[in-house]
């Protein structure tokens, strides 16, 4: 008996260590912590329990049958964080690369299955070779069943990707079918065809860190969510992340122990906005005066900078921040804006997470560059996204908000259940100076004459009232209370239910 307790005790043994202490080593060198270590930082301490250990690939070609490592370059389980269960794979780059088998796929879909079944987030961390070169059709046929399960799981459990290493090809598109996708700076990378196909098909000469490392895709591209500076800041705030989500979308997000009265009043916000209409100020400020202790969690902050997305907690409940940042391009939206926000609002609908947003926006950025690239379509990703969200909205304008942008930010006429105004906000088709030169064309060479009906029509339109005359305002609030009242307008929608009528699904202009 004692034979056989030591015996699995050495199998696990040789299990855990992976592809050799050669390789560890090699990882470590990089930089990079194993699959086992960042499995270990990201779950709470001992609660990890795996699955399928003892898995070894199935191929003969290539003289492969004589070497068969246990797990097959994945460990895959479940654990808890804070206490909540939630699924996880973590690649093993120091086996073949952490490339992708048969097996290999088969076990993360295992988990995949029952993380669907029970409701609970899956985590991915992904550093791999790709497809295991040795396995051929095989092995994108694994990648194919992985792909099906992201599909499946989208809208009904969280996930979240984690690229710790290479990800290419195909590969790629596993991650981009998550919910959120957070890369570390100067060890992932994330292509579908490396620096050396792109030199041969098009020429072009780039590194791989230029095509698609953290910087790239967190500014340029916005495929990822976040970078982070190593693997240990990218477990921990993925940790942190979590804590905001439900387990799944039959449950509503953990309500947090929570140290910040809802009542506080902020007098400094009675200030924040600039009495020279032009100047602009950080609505940053706003959201961390207002969310419980000041924690946000922002998603995609270095990508369309000109909005904000996030989360924060009001007495302890995850609520999914947009706002408009006047000081980037004013505040406008454009088409990455529109995609980033539509996005975040649609993952915050599917997941009942209640949607705050602060509005102070301009308007659509004008310019052939624009319409080019179809912001009709890609604003209307925004318009579609806040229209179809039956959670709880609430929504508070600071300043401006003109024209098409003014419906598109979850006004009233989206079924947005609050709207607030601070006395600062004006409300109108658009700024008083673009008006008068429409109203008053004929009158344009006399500039006393355009100044008066500038003045004029600020006077009626540059405040909030005309709105809240028509009931599409429900009340001026004073800054200071924002806190006070949407901490009061969240609790009152906390019974909220709101259905749209059955479909299929909905034809979101993708
Ligand atoms: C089998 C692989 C592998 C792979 C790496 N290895 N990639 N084994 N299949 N795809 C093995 C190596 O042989 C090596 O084994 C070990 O992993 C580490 O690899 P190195 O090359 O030594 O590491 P490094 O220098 O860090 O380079 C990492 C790398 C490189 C950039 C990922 O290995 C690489 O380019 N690999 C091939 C990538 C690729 O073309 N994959 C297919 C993509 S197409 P030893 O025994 O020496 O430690 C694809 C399609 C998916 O994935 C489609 C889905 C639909």
């Amino acid at each position: 008996m004692k034979d056989i307790l030591a015996q699995l005790e050495s199998r696990r043994e040789t299990a855990r260590q992976g592809g050799g202490q050669r390789r560890i080593d090699a990882q470590h060198a990089k930089g990079k912590l194993t699959a086992r270590e960042r499995i270990d930082l990201l779950l709470d301490e001992g609660s990890f329990e795996e699955f399928d250990m003892f898995v070894a690939h199935r191929c003969t070609d290539f003289g492969m049958a004589e070497d068969r490592p246990a797990g097959d370059g994945v460990v895959t389980g479940w654990g808890t964080i804070n206490g909540r269960q939630v699924y996880v794979f973590s690649q093993d780059f120091t086996v073949m690369g952490g490339s992708v088998s048969e097996t290999h796929g088969a076990k993360i879909c295992k988990i995949m299955d029952m993380a669907i079944q029970n409701g609970a987030p899956v985590i991915g961390i992904n550093d791999s070779g790709g497809a295991r070169i040795q396995e051929g059709v095989a092995s994108l046929a694994a990648y194919g069943e992985v792909f099906q399960r992201n599909v499946t799981a989208s809208g009904v459990v969280p996930q979240i990707s984690l690229i710790m290493g290479p990800c290419a090809g195909g590969a790629v598109y596993s991650p981009a079918m998550t919910d959120f996708i957070f890369m570390v700076k100067d060890s992932s990378y994330m292509f579908v065809t490396g620096p050396d196909v792109v030199k041969t098909v098009t020429n072009e000469v780039v590194t791989a860190e230029e095509l698609g490392g953290a910087s790239t895709h967190t500014r340029k591209s916005s495929v990822a969510d976040g970078a982070f500076e190593n693997d240990v800041e990218a477990l921990a705030e993925t940790r942190r992340l979590i804590d905001f989500l439900p387990l799944n979308n039959r449950e509503k997000a953990p309500v947090r122990p929570f140290f910040d009265d809802p009542g506080r009043i902020d007098k400094s916000l009675d200030t924040l906005i600039p009495d020279n209409p032009n100047q602009p100020y950080d609505m940053k400020e706003l959201i961390t005066k207002i969310a419980d202790e000041g924690d946000f969690f922002e998603i995609q902050a270095a990508f369309a900078a000109n909005i904000i997305t996030g989360f924060i907690r009001l007495e302890g409940q995850s609520v999914g921040v947009v706002a408009n940042q006047p000081t980037v391009l004013a505040g406008c939206l454009d088409i990455d804006a529109s995609r980033k926000a539509a996005r975040f609002v649609r993952f915050c609908d599917a997941f009942e997470i209640p949607i705050l947003t602060l509005v102070d926006v301009p308007g659509f950025l004008p310019g052939t560059g624009q319409e080019y690239g179809g912001v009709i379509k890609h604003g209307a990703k925004l318009l579609f996204a806040y229209a179809e969200a039956t959670v709880p909205k609430v929504t508070v304008l600071t300043r401006k908000t003109y024209g098409g942008a003014y419906v598109v930010m979850a006004s009233k006429h989206l079924r947005a259940d609050f709207n607030y105004a601070w006395p600062t906000a004006e409300v109108a088709v658009m700024g008083a100076k673009g008006a008068v030169e429409i109203l008053y064309r004929s009158e344009l060479g006399d500039k006393d004459k355009i100044a008066s009906r500038v003045k004029d029509y600020e006077d009626r339109f540059a405040n909030p009232f005309v709105a809240a005359e028509k009931g599409f305002i429900d009340e001026v609030i004073m800054p200071s209370s924002t806190r006070r009242r949407i901490c009061r307008a969240f609790a009152s929608l906390r019974t909220k239910k709101l259905a749209n009528p059955w479909k299929k699904h909905d034809n979101i202009p993708l």
